[in-house]
């Protein structure tokens, strides 16, 4: 049986929401394989750790670019300074960033709603477009998007979060198909539970507490495996879960 190539093809990324959690973990394991990083989320401080670890596990220089990616004149920034700073060829974008909200609908307000998809949704799609053309003319490109199994299935009182994730799989799973014959490719991951601070202090964390969850480290390991697949295999989404959901 083949096996999936040993090392990375890919030379360059952008990893949102790198300054904690899932993100973090998914920077860390692509700088490990050798891969150049580029970091965004709001708070530099998280991001300087993040690149720290990096600087140390591996001895390279991470990008530390602050962004509030319900800004789409920031986005633009970004994406220009990642593509000067990597001469064009950004090969990978983690679409990763994400907040939760929890709220019955009635009690959610436009604002919220709004967050919820600027950052889970709307970021992914400004990011994607802007890195898009240049990945399809290089016939090179990976994109994954950290989607969520509240893509998949409803939860209670996560109407705008499931509504956001639900839509960034609509996206991947359309991109992928305007990806495809350019030879970029669309992954979209659906965690379930993963210990970090995304839900803390909501309901639904009161709910799972001392429930075991997925580790940022499991969802890392799936996002350097798909980016290991030879040419003729793909994974375009998926799911997951601890085993004992
Ligand atoms: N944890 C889970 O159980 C779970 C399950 C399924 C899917 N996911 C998904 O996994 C992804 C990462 O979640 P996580 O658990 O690692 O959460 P986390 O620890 O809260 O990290 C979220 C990251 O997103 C960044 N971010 C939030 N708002 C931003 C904004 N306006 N602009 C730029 N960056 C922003 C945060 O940085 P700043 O606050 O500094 O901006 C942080 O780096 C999310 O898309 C989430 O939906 C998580």
């Amino acid at each position: 049986m083949k096996k999936t190539t040993d090392s990375l093809t890919c030379n360059t990324a952008l990893v949102s929401g790198a300054g904690r959690g899932i993100g973090r973990a998914i920077a860390l394991a692509l700088a490990r394989e050798g891969m150049r990083l580029a970091l965004t989320a709001r708070s530099r401080d998280q991001l300087e750790q993040t690149a720290a670890r990096i600087r140390a596990d591996t001895g390279r220089n991470a990008l530390v670019l602050p962004c509030d990616l319900r800004k789409p004149a920031e986005i633009a920034d970004l994406a220009r300074e990642v593509s000067d700073a990597f001469a064009g060829c950004v090969d990978v974008l983690v679409n990763n960033a994400g907040v939760f909200f929890e709220a019955p609908v009635e009690e959610t307000a436009l604002e919220q709603w709004d967050a919820v998809f600027e950052v889970n949704l709307t970021a992914p799609f400004l990011l994607t477009r802007a890195f898009l053309p240049r990945m399809k003319s290089r016939r090179r490109g990976w994109i994954v998007n950290v989607a969520s199994t509240s893509a998949l299935s409803g939860y209670l009182h996560q109407a705008a979060y499931c509504a956001a994730k639900h839509g960034l799989l609509g996206f991947s799973r359309s991109l992928a198909l305007e990806c495809r014959p350019r030879g970029v490719r669309v992954h979209a991951v659906c965690p379930g539970g993963v210990d970090t601070d995304f839900i803390a202090g909501s309901h639904v964390a009161e709910r799972i507490k001392g429930q075991a969850v997925l580790e940022p480290e499991n969802i890392a390991d799936l996002v350097v495996f798909l980016l290991r697949q030879p040419p003729n295999v793909d994974y375009p989404e998926v799911v997951v879960k601890r085993f004992q959901d």
